[in-house]
């Protein structure tokens, strides 16, 4: 008999999980208070405590926070260092709020940037920048590009989307500049179905974004519109789906960082791969668990065998190709952004979720070890 497929991701809810959300769902089907509620409130609250952060505010996506925080920093007309090595809504978020998006290239053995590599890409309308945490992993440079960012009179904020509870030397991403964005997108490290979060020590930040949040309002009785913002609102039946997700969350990512060390102790070049190992100093969340194939290995031919032969499917790749190949982005192409294209085009992410059994990530690295004999990698 055939084992079933080891998934790329799983999303997982215990039972107990579905009948806290249904029977809380149901209060507020009754109470009719169905968005900026109490649950939302709760959300907010134990996220920020877990962060480490003074305020946070909840809105209905990753997108939303991000361009809530860009729309408070006033990029209109300015420029914003991003890396070209991240999801589009980084740059949509920008160029949404009136910005002009810079490229930054990517250092391959963080796939993060460096502040050399910051200093480099600055102009004289930039006003700031955002560091994005990619897979959950926080560059060591973080402490150097935080106090560039000073140095120059610069805000620094961070699309922290994969990087829920990840730390470097014990600080959390979202708290190393002015604000932080988070997504709860299904295939996160948590999830409220769609929803997202803004985390910050500046009172006047979560104010202004509980005003954007909400079509740019006085406040919630008032009718007077005193903001440009939108219907950025999380829902309450969102906001209990999250915060279930949120309670679990530290254990969530414990059982990620055990399956991470078992690929860690059993993965190396020996196996045709180089598994990539959190920066110095930071503890990953392990939202992906990345590693680089040689140059010259067929990704597609590899992966497909890894499913058709083994069972095992792997995800998409965090990012396959960086912003400015993607052909609504073309323009943002600077023309040098090399190390982003190899950070793309070398890596393979290998299945890993919180719920993932030691017996599923043997068989991972057993197909990886028969890939290898048939000289696949
Ligand atoms: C790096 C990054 N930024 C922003 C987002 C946007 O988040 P959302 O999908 O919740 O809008 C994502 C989500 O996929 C992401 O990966």
């Amino acid at each position: 008999m055939s084992l079933p497929p080891v998934p790329p991701t799983r999303i997982d809810f215990t039972p107990e999980d579905a009948d806290w959300i249904a029977e809380k769902i149901k209060e507020v089907l009754g109470t009719g208070r169905l968005t900026l509620g109490g649950y939302g409130e709760e959300l907010e609250k134990q996220f920020a405590a877990l962060h480490g952060a003074k305020h946070a505010v909840a809105v209905n996506s990753g997108t939303a926070s991000l361009e809530i925080m860009l729309r408070i920093a006033d990029v209109a007309g300015k420029d914003v260092l991003i890396p070209a090595n991240t999801f589009f809504a980084t740059a949509s978020a920008v160029i949404a709020a009136g910005g002009n998006p810079i490229l930054m290239d990517t250092d391959p053995t963080t796939l993060s940037t460096t502040a050399a590599e910051v200093e480099r890409r600055l102009t004289p309308k930039t006003v700031g920048i955002m560091i994005v945490h990619i897979a959950g992993f926080i560059t060591h440079e973080m402490p150097a590009i935080v106090d560039l960012a000073k140095r120059k009179g610069l805000w620094l904020m961070e699309d922290a989307a994969h990087a829920h509870l990840a730390t470097l030397d014990g600080k959390h991403a979202g708290t190393f500049g002015w604000a932080g964005s988070f997504s709860f997108y299904p295939t996160k490290v948590m999830t409220s179905a769609e929803g997202g979060i803004i985390i910050t020590d500046d009172e006047k930040m979560a104010t202004e974004a509980r005003i954007y949040r909400d079509q740019g309002k006085a406040s919630f009785f008032q009718n007077s519109h005193i903001r440009m913002g939108y219907n950025w609102r999380l829902s309450e039946p969102h906001a209990i789906i999250g915060l279930r997700h949120l309670q679990s969350l530290p254990q969530m990512i414990a059982n990620r960082r055990r399956i991470a060390a078992k690929y860690d102790a059993a993965l190396s070049s020996a196996n045709g791969v180089r598994p990539m190992l959190p920066p110095k100093g930071c503890a990953a969340n392990y939202y992906k668990y990345v590693v680089m194939l040689p140059d010259g290995v067929d990704r597609v031919t590899l992966k497909t065998w890894l499913k058709d032969e083994h069972g095992v499917q792997c995800s998409g790749e965090v990012y396959e190709f960086p912003l400015h190949k993607h052909p609504v982005l073309t323009q943002l192409d600077p023309g040098n952004l090399t190390g982003a294209e190899i950070a793309c085009g070398r890596q393979m992410c290998l299945p890993i979720f919180a719920s993932m059994t030691d017996a599923e990530a043997d068989r991972v690295i057993a197909a990886l070890d028969a890939a290898k004999r048939q000289g696949l990698v």
